[in-house]
């Protein structure tokens, strides 16, 4: 995405925080990216899980993506800070956000984004999760998931250190349950009946995180 886009995409957002962080993840995170090359060309909808402040359907837009995104989040300033922007674009006949935990899922089907929220969720509602996602997909529908997995390695390390002062910070409020293990994620889905892909998708973090990217089998 090139800087222009960026810097509009920011200026939906209120305050410089807000927008500063919008840039500087737009320009540095290679997750949005990865969800567009799944779903390129594809007129199904999306159903973002945990979409924070809306970002995905932001760039998605951006980047020539017009089906419809309906993105959830329990927390409700972040999905007030969404809806503005949303409003502030235009863009209500294709981007929709609301309010709700992610147990609550609306019933569209489509494709389905997850990206960093699984291990806000404690472990035993992981695999539930993980199933209701993957009865959101459409027969050609890609669940794409992006988390940091458990691993004995330094990355690991770094990524819980990042998350004790995003929670100290009060931007996750309660914070990391469960970090899953790849296995952990796998199960699930391949219970039900989805082809499973993990591969490290870090771009220039410290951090130990894996794209996910899964669809029924074919
Ligand atoms: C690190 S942010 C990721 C936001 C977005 N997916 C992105 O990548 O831009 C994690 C999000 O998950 C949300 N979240 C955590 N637990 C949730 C739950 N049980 N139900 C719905 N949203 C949840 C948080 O409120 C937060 O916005």
């Amino acid at each position: 995405m090139d800087g222009h886009s960026r810097r509009r995409i920011a200026r939906l957002y209120q305050g410089s925080l807000q927008r500063g962080y919008v840039l500087g993840k737009l320009a540095s995170d290679p997750v949005y990216a990865a969800v567009a090359a799944r779903v390129d060309g594809s007129p199904l909808p999306l159903l973002d899980i945990g979409c924070g402040i809306g970002l995905l359907g932001h760039y998605l837009h951006a980047q020539g993506h017009d089906r419809p995104y309906l993105g959830l989040d329990h927390d409700p300033r972040k999905i007030a800070a969404g809806q503005r922007a949303v409003q502030r674009a235009g863009l209500d006949a294709v981007m929709r956000l609301h309010q709700a935990d992610a147990a609550d899922l609306p019933s569209l089907q489509g494709h389905v984004a997850l990206l960093d929220v699984l291990h806000y969720l404690p472990a035993a509602r992981q695999p539930v999760l993980l199933r209701d996602a993957a009865r959101h997909l459409s027969p050609q529908g890609w669940l794409i998931l992006r988390n940091v997995l458990r691993e004995a390695n330094w990355r690991f390390h770094a990524t819980r250190v990042e998350e004790f002062f995003l929670r100290a910070s009060g931007w996750i409020p309660g914070g990391a349950q469960h970090y899953p293990s790849a296995d952990e994620v796998r199960a699930p889905l391949e219970q039900a009946g989805l082809e499973v892909r993990i591969e490290p998708l870090r771009g220039r973090t410290p951090f130990n995180s894996y794209l996910v990217v899964a669809r029924h089998r074919r």
